[in-house]
């Protein structure tokens, strides 16, 4: 496991930020989490297992709309992410499990999940067809896998904000999620799965604040391995702060969709 990985989500203040920047200033009106939730055509008893499930914000959006006979478990390797999750959880009514799990290494019985879901997580695993291997055999053969990710110049306008402080930082930020992304996870689905289908959020960010996109940039876990100063940060906000005024609000262009697999190879 990428130390950097561990570092980043030691707690959830970096996913945070990056969440907040999106539910305050996205463009389109339906939600992320409930579109995604949206594919998730399952049967009303079924069990369900979240990889990589965060500070849960799957469930916390729709939590309106679980049916009662979903067996849920939501799972992370970071204990600490889990715990965020829990927290998140405690005031809804429906009951969840929850599990520090290590995608690469499932700890579960083979053909167990009618759903398997790992959102905006599978670029970070160090051994992919490990972890995509492991899903495959947790699911049940009818089982579905849903797995969301971004586009692989997503968000370029944002890093170009930072390009004049960090040359070069775009392509390493791009490099995260290039092992795992919109253009190449359906052919590395194929190996496990024989169907797969892909679904295209249509979204976009206008910020018109520039302390919560410094808080997104700053939370870049490729920023922190060459932090700012704090002349470089203020320098930073300034330009935001000064883009902003001038043009009323800074664009940014999202690309994130999900991929939906069944049918096991
Ligand atoms: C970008 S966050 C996404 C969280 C959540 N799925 C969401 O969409 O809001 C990535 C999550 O994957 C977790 N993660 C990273 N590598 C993992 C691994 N090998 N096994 C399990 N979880 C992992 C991180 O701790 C983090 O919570």
């Amino acid at each position: 496991m990428q130390n950097s990985v561990i570092q980043q989500y030691r707690t959830s203040a970096n996913l945070d930020a990056r969440i907040a920047l999106h539910a305050r200033f996205s463009i389109n009106p339906y939600p992320w989490m409930r579109w995604v939730f949206d594919r998730l055509t399952l049967p009303p008893v079924c069990r369900v297992l979240d990889l990589g499930a965060g500070t849960a914000s799957l469930w916390t959006t729709n939590q309106d709309r679980i049916p009662e006979g979903w067996d849920i478990t939501l799972s992370d390797f970071s204990p600490g992410m889990l715990a965020q999750a829990r927290a998140a959880l405690s005031a809804v009514a429906h009951p969840f499990a929850f599990e520090v799990v290590d995608a690469q290494a499932i700890p579960y019985e083979d053909g167990v999940f009618d759903a398997v879901i790992a959102n905006h997580m599978l670029y970070h695993i160090t051994n992919l067809p490990r972890a995509l291997a492991e899903m495959r055999r947790v699911l049940k053969p009818d089982g579905l896998l849903i797995t969301s990710t971004v586009g692989e110049r997503a968000m370029a306008e944002l890093w170009a904000l930072v390009e004049p402080f960090r040359p070069g930082l775009w392509e390493r930020v791009c490099a995260l999620t290039a092992n795992y992304n919109l253009e190449n996870g359906a052919a590395q689905l194929a190996a496990y799965f024989k169907s797969i289908n892909r679904y295209d959020y249509i979204d976009g960010l206008i910020v018109t604040e520039a302390e919560p996109l410094l808080a997104y940039i700053l939370s870049s876990q490729t920023l922190q391995k060459q932090p700012l100063s704090q002349a470089e940060r203020l320098a930073l906000q300034s330009e935001i702060a000064a883009r902003i005024t001038a043009e009323g609000a800074i664009r940014i262009t999202k690309i994130a969709g999900v991929f939906v697999a069944r049918d096991r190879v």
